[in-house]
């Protein structure tokens, strides 16, 4: 795992959106599609701020630019301003696509939190990703406990996409966006697996806000997964950055 360091929030994100317009630009060209695995929260708000308006360039086609969100809460209506549905349509998909007409909304992929049968959609939305040749970047937030997507500690290397039951401490640490109020927090979610992420060709792990430090300081010492920490995982895919602040 290669480690950059930043000053501060702000040039962590500047630094990453730009690297992601140059590398959707170099796929786009080589590869003729890009496939763009999206993570919701807050750690890469303002890089996707910043990528979006590098992607407005009127010469830049984005009619090939595909993105699969890496999880959902479950249940959760699909109408409901905290879904990572609506988060990623008002945060990506909606601006991008009024600075960049070429983007196509029908291209912006995510479990559907109101799903009757989650099992069955998670698996079909691991196959969708495998139709159309596997994620190409997969941005990735850290949760305090170590979580990536919403595997929790716990998290066996060869899980796939699947319905998970949340730990009370991501509940905890999420409920800042449900009226601070715990009970109105979903109880589970639908995740990418580890080995589903694993298997992105390129990974930047954001790890950025002084309630990551905890977790930092233990993940950036070690030098062999463990499942206690599913991020630890990350050390054994060959194309993982971390963009970290201090
Ligand atoms: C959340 C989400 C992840 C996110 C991570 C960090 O619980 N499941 O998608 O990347 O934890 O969130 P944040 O960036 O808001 O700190």
């Amino acid at each position: 795992m290669h480690i950059l360091r930043f000053k501060d929030h702000e040039t962590l994100s500047q630094k990453l959106a730009s690297i992601l317009d140059a590398r959707i630009r170099e796929t786009l060209t080589t590869k003729k599609s890009c496939v763009l695995g999206f993570a919701s929260g807050s750690s890469p708000a303002r890089t996707y701020e910043l990528l979006i308006d590098r992607l407005a360039d009127p010469s830049l086609n984005l009619s090939a630019l595909i993105t699969f969100n890496l999880d959902e809460y479950h249940p959760i209506k699909q109408s409901h301003p905290k879904s990572y549905f609506q988060e990623t349509y008002r945060m990506f998909w909606r601006p991008l696509t009024e600075k960049n007409p070429s983007f196509d909304l029908t291209n912006g992929h995510i479990m559907n939190g109101e799903s009757q049968n989650p099992g069955l959609e998670c698996r079909i939305y691991e196959k969708m990703i495998q139709s159309v040749g596997g994620i190409d970047i997969q941005i990735l937030g850290l949760g305090a406990n170590g979580h990536i997507g919403f595997n929790e500690p716990g998290t066996p290397q060869d899980s796939r996409t699947r319905l998970i039951e949340l730990t009370e401490s991501t509940r905890e640490a999420n409920k800042r966006f449900f009226d601070n109020d715990i009970s109105k927090v979903p109880t589970h979610a639908m995740t990418l697996g580890i080995q589903s992420i694993l298997e992105a060709r390129e990974i930047c792990l954001i790890v950025t806000g002084e309630a990551k430090q905890p977790i930092w300081n233990t993940l950036k010492t070690l030098t062999v997964p463990t499942e206690d920490i599913p991020a630890s995982f990350l050390l054994d895919h060959p194309n993982t950055t971390c963009f970290a602040d201090l």
